[in-house]
């Protein structure tokens, strides 16, 4: 694999700074190297910047720097489909308003191919908010609604490519609003809940998503949010939410995903290097893309490709 290292140090997306740090964070975590280590290329095309947009106030007073984060995803939308053609772009955030321009950008190229798009959602949140929705304007909470093509993004860059809801998996779920539930529950996305991780495992609704994607031959983003992990072993996100996967079920997943072959990009967003334990959070997301990219303690010929 070639992997493309794009750095977006979104911090607009809420109130609370420090994402901008992230993508520093995760090369001072070494991820370069540990990817290269696996046998992959490495390209660092450095950090971007937001385009420079002035844009009518919003119709929800209390939305968040809505020009900055419009720049951003018209920046990362043409940065996406800059990268995709030559490898696989792994998005170093920022927090997870970047998700709007990378999803955006990554379908409109899965379009371009003539292939089907998923993405698989690894959050406490479910982060499908509109700009008129959102009780706290803090657009990180918005993505899925815009990338799924909901009402309420005019002033957003127009969508090259809706995702449709039946290609969207969430996992990890266990912070979701009431606005959010209203349209999740009438819908058709995969709703991965805690307790359907604590029941089922986290690998059975996982696998079955997989083999749809592979069924028709899909491409597939994951979205990582930091807080997808219990903030005991992953502090360094400002909105934890307790109860959430550990650090073996994250290991889990990634290797199955890894096994599956069926990645085509992935975004590590939430990162707040400020808000860390001596760099833990930002060495296990590190560790956990190397899990994503092929690291093992054993191989197990065959019996996991299934
Ligand atoms: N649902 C809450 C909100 O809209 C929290 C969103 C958290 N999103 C995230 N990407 N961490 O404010
Ligand atoms: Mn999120
Ligand atoms: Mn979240
Ligand atoms: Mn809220």
């Amino acid at each position: 694999k070639h992997c493309i290292l794009i750095g977006a140090p979104v911090d607009c997306g809420k109130r609370r700074q420090g994402c901008l740090m992230g993508p520093d964070a995760y090369r001072t975590a070494g991820i370069a190297e540990a990817i290269t280590k696996l046998g992959h290329t490495v390209e660092d095309i450095g950090n971007l910047a937001p385009a420079d947009v002035t844009v009518a106030a919003p119709k929800n007073p209390l939305v968040h720097k809505l020009a900055e984060n419009i720049g951003w995803t018209q920046t990362l939308m043409a940065a996406a489909q800059e990268a995709a053609p030559r490898g696989m772009p792994i998005f170093l955030g920022g927090d997870h308003a970047l998700a709007a321009g990378t999803v955006a950008g990554m379908a409109a190229h899965a379009q371009k191919l003539g292939r089907p798009f998923f993405a698989l959602w690894l959050d406490a949140h479910s982060d499908i908010h509109t700009p008129d929705t959102s009780d706290s304007g803090n657009l990180h909470g918005t993505p899925v609604g815009y990338v799924t093509g909901r009402d309420g993004f005019d002033a957003f860059p127009p969508l090259p490519a809706k995702v449709e809801t039946q290609n969207i998996c969430m996992i990890g779920l266990r912070s979701v609003d009431e606005a959010e539930h209203a349209v999740l529950a009438g819908g058709d996305v995969e709703l991965v809940d805690m307790r359907r991780i604590d029941e089922e495992g986290i690998s059975t609704p996982l696998k079955a998503f997989l083999e749809r994607v592979a069924a028709v031959d899909g491409m597939l983003h994951v979205s990582l949010d930091v807080d997808f992990l219990d903030p005991s072993v992953a502090p360094a996100v400002g909105t934890t939410v307790p109860g959430g996967a550990t650090v073996r079920e994250g290991h889990l997943v990634m290797e199955i995903l890894s096994d599956s072959e069926l990645v085509t990009s992935l975004d590590l967003v939430e990162l707040n290097p400020f808000l860390d334990d001596r760099g833990t959070t930002a060495n296990l997301m590190v560790d956990l893309t190397a899990s994503l990219l092929g690291r093992r303690v054993f191989d197990r010929p065959t019996r996991d490709k299934k």
